[in-house]
């Protein structure tokens, strides 16, 4: 049982990450912003159910805020650092770039510089699958070059491995860059496509379908990366960059079939062209992560979009009407 700080801990994926330790006997230091990027509200319910918990202490805190971070290191002893807090989202990262690069690489370097202060070895860093921009080869292996980053948001995300690299380097500090493939499921952002899409189609409303569909993502249930994050922090390594995906590509017509399968209607599909900064194509290969400490996605995307509506249904749909 170890003390373990999680940043970004009111976000998707850190919300789980947080039920995930806690369920398994861990302390978690959550640490939040509680940004505006997607509706409060939905942040706060992510934590609500923990916050009585005694193995669980909310700081509603910036991790670019050095003060505050400091007093959090002062006040805790921690043994590992699980950092996913961070502006995610390519699209938006093209409109606010400069936001991007102070919380992602900011904040980034905040909490490494303080490990390294406090002695804190262990740090999983929240990386991306966008880091490997328009590659060609398929699937994306973790010695792939990752040197053409075609949003900002991958470029924020590509600096902070090498800046990860650096504090490795200079302090023996022992550190993952875990680069998920689009994570979804229950607490999904708001902003991607399996909870933008299942939103408009149980509305009725038309989607709005980037290129003629045939682009495809290596959609990854938020269990599977949970189980992965979990192991890796469990496992030993000195600097590793690891895939965290699903290694099965799904085209996006494909995709959309899927959703109609499950919520039982039909899309009503709106074409645009394929905007500035998104890939065609995310394929993870896994061998790494299957190597180093035994993972294995298993939920298929029909049975992770089922457990997405569910939630959907019962915490957003049913006040939506
Ligand atoms: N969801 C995906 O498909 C996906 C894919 C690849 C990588 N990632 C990475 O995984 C991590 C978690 O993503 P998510 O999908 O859960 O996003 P999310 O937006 O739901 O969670 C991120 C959380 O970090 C918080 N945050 C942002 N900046 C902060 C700051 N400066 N200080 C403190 N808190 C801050 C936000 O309030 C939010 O609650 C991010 O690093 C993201 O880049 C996610």
């Amino acid at each position: 049982m170890a003390n373990i700080l999680v940043t970004g801990a009111a976000g998707f994926i850190g919300s789980h990450v947080a039920d995930a330790l806690l369920k398994r006997g861990d302390t978690v230091i959550a640490v939040d912003n509680f940004n505006d990027y997607y509706d409060k509200k939905r942040k706060e319910k992510n934590v609500a159910h923990n916050l009585k918990k005694n193995k669980y202490k909310l700081y509603r805190s910036d991790v670019m805020n050095m003060g505050a971070m400091h007093h959090i290191f002062m006040h805790n002893k921690i043994d590992a650092v699980i950092h996913l807090a961070a502006r995610a989202g390519v699209r938006y990262s093209l409109e606010q770039p400069v936001h991007y690069m102070v919380d992602n690489v900011v904040g980034t370097t905040t909490l490494l510089d303080l490990c390294s202060k406090f002695n804190v070895k262990k740090f999983l860093l929240g990386s991306s699958s966008s880091v490997y921009g328009n590659n060609k080869k398929v699937p994306f292996a973790e010695d792939h070059r990752v040197d053409q980053p075609i949003s900002p948001y991958a470029a924020s995300k590509q600096s902070i491995e090498k800046i990860a690299y650096t504090f490795h380097h200079i302090h023996n500090m022992h550190i993952a860059c875990l680069r998920f493939f689009t994570v979804y499921g229950p607490r999904g952002r708001p902003d991607m496509a399996p909870y933008m899409f299942t939103e408009k189609i149980l509305q009725g409303k038309p989607i709005t379908r980037f290129g003629d569909g045939s682009t495809a993502r290596d959609y990854t249930f938020v269990k599977d990366i949970v189980d992965g994050i979990v192991k890796c922090l469990d496992a030993d390594f000195k600097y590793e960059i690891i895939n965290l995906g699903n290694n099965t590509p799904v085209k996006l017509n494909d995709f959309i079939a899927t959703i109609e399968k499950v919520t039982g209607k039909k899309a009503k599909i709106a074409e645009k062209p394929i905007p500035q900064g998104d890939v065609n194509i995310t394929y993870a290969d896994i061998s790494k992560a299957q190597k180093v400490f035994n993972y294995q996605p298993t939920t298929s995307l029909e049975e992770g979009m089922k457990s997405f509506l569910e939630w959907y249904k019962l915490e957003v749909g049913r006040k939506k009407k």
